[in-house]
């Protein structure tokens, strides 16, 4: 269906037969015509002869006959390839009546295990988690629609030694009273208020410790406070899930805890292979290729001299299960880039045990960070870290403010509605449309607007093509004749047949931007297409194959802004 697939295909024999063995024929999309092959300007060095004349000898053997209506041998070796409108109008024919729109299911369906979100219990969501939830969903999302089975895995900071702090924290004013606090999702002053005494009372210090030993001591008390710390937050996090039309649930949540008792087991094998040595008391691994500044080798340390074990253990206990129990082939943990080289050594320790050896992989979906205006890490007003809801719901009513201000007719209801979808569609796309390995500022003003790469922009261009339909009063026809004649349609054809491959290599790369930009790129086509090609006012067999072109767009449009999470609307 890949139209530069299909034109490579048919070129690459010609090439081999020329040049005596397998050749790429380079072909991209041209500026001169609708495509391009470089590859007798490669062949030509390899060959020796001039780049003309071995163009033109593949001319003679290629079979293009059905497919190009032109091919032009053009400059120092290129051959210039257009497309033939009927091969086009008939690909244009296959994807309509194609409910996934030239998008295969994958050929080897694979267990992917995709490790998002995971705030921090007791701890506000910061913009970071943000980033991870909006990323990893679009991932999970996409992957599901590719016949993947995805395992959502929100792997919930539950464990560790502030806990000892914080069980004393809720204890102090009386449980109901510090419930309640938590469940009004004021999460940070709750454990801002427990590190404050911490740090000022020495008692209260004592307690804690005794507390933290408690609860690693299963202790039925404790662990019953511990439980009602991580089920107030759990609630609160799925409220911002739920706000976020994030699709993660309460069943997703396989916290750190959860690990607990394989982490034994994994520094025993750890040992038993021979990879741990101790270092300063506590037990370690040291694998390959991980150095510090000085050269000297790093530890990843599974257990702590006092006896305790942290992220790098409950890390290793989750790759080990994920592959061992779960059977995934391929683990994605989207978290930011400084947690690169924590990643990068305990790959290499799970590799080195055996516990992530091939088909298996695991892949780092690093971001950088969400910038203020001033170029810097997004801070509140404060000076504190921004409280996600905050942003969210600023982003609600300043899109609901706009939609009032746009169009007047719409009613409370359907403002409120239009200013939900656009606020958080406007916060997740500035996210996804962006390079994720690169900082991006926040910018309102830029990402509600209506024009340029934005959510607003494609959730309008989807919601102007359904009010085609209905002034129209009709649907379009999937089998109607696809004609293509006027530049626009052609260029609009391209696009929509260019769908399969892009959501191919996203699926491998996880670069979300690249989905972004052409579903940016489908949306301005269709609106010079919709300018130069009348539509409603078309004759017979014209207006037909125009409502097709225009419902194709809509629900490449719709799927395309489904896989990003983000909502369309029928009108704005
Ligand atoms: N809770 C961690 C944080 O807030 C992120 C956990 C990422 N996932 C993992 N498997 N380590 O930074």
């Amino acid at each position: 269906m890949d139209l530069e697939q299909l034109l490579t295909d048919r070129l690459a024999p010609a090439f081999a037969t020329v040049a005596g063995s397998p050749v790429d024929p380079v072909v991209r999309r041209s500026p001169r015509a609708d495509f391009q092959s470089d590859g007798a300007l490669a062949l030509a060095r390899q060959l020796g002869r001039a780049p003309r004349a071995i163009a033109a000898e593949v001319l003679q053997h290629a079979d293009l006959a059905d497919l190009c209506s032109g091919v032009e041998l053009s400059g120092p070796g290129f051959l210039n390839l257009t497309v033939a409108d009927d091969a086009l109008a008939a690909m244009v024919s296959a994807l309509a009546t194609d409910p996934r729109w030239g998008v295969p299911v994958a050929a080897a369906p694979e267990t992917v295990v995709v490790d998002y979100s995971a705030p921090n219990v007791a701890k506000e969501m910061h913009v970071g988690h943000l980033r991870s939830t909006v990323i990893g969903d679009a991932a999970a999302r996409l992957l599901e629609w590719l016949g993947h089975r995805v395992l959502r895995a929100n792997h919930l900071g539950d464990w560790g030694t502030p806990f000892g702090m914080l069980i004393e924290h809720l204890v102090d004013p009386g449980e109901a009273e510090a419930a309640q606090d938590l469940s009004m999702g004021d999460l940070d002053s709750f454990y801002k208020a427990a590190r404050a005494k911490f740090d000022a009372d020495e008692a209260f210090r004592e307690r804690s410790r005794r507390r933290v030993v408690a609860l690693q001591g299963g202790d039925e008390a404790t662990l019953r406070l511990w439980r009602l710390l991580v089920e107030q937050s759990e609630r609160y996090f799925l409220t911002v899930y739920d706000l976020l039309d994030v699709t993660l649930t309460e069943r997703d949540f396989h916290g750190e805890s959860s690990y607990n008792e394989l982490l034994g087991p994994v520094v025993e094998e750890l040992n038993r292979l021979g990879l741990l040595r101790e270092s300063e008391g506590a037990a370690c691994v040291f694998p390959p290729g991980s150095v510090g500044r000085d050269g000297a080798p790093l530890p990843l340390i599974v257990r702590k001299s006092d006896g305790g074990y942290g992220y790098p253990a409950t890390d290793l206990a989750a790759i080990r299960h994920r592959t061992g129990t779960l059977g995934a082939t391929r683990l994605l943990y989207v978290v930011g880039l400084p947690q690169r080289q924590h990643f990068e050594m305990v790959y290499a320790a799970a590799a080195q045990a055996g516990w992530l050896a091939p088909p298996a992989r695991a892949e780092h979906v690093g971001f950088g960070s969400i910038l203020g205006s001033d170029g810097r890490m997004l801070r509140s007003r404060a000076g504190g870290s921004v409280k996600l809801v905050g942003l969210l719901e600023e982003a609600i009513a300043r899109a609901t403010a706009l939609a009032r201000e746009r169009n007047p007719e719409l009613g409370e209801a359907e403002a409120a509605e239009v200013g939900r979808a656009v606020g958080i569609g406007a916060v997740k796309y500035a996210d996804l449309s962006s390079d994720r390995h690169r900082d991006y500022v926040l910018d309102w003003e830029r990402m509600l607007s209506l024009d340029g790469n934005t959510a607003p922009y494609l959730q309008y261009a989807y919601s102007r093509i359904r009010s085609i339909f209905r002034r129209a009063g009709v649907a379009a026809r999937p089998e109607a004749r696809v004609s293509l004649t006027e530049p626009a349609e052609r260029a609009l054809a391209f696009e929509l047949v260019g769908f399969g491959k892009v959501v191919g290599e996203v699926a491998e790369s996880l670069e979300f931007h690249h989905l972004a930009g052409y579903l940016y790129r489908l949306a301005a086509t269709f609106s010079s297409f919709y300018e130069r090609c009348p539509v409603l006012r078309a004759d017979g067999p014209v207006r037909e194959s125009r409502l097709l072109l225009c419902d194709l767009t809509a629900r490449v449009l719709r799927q395309g802004l489904y896989v990003l999470g983000i909502r369309t609307l029928e009108r704005m």
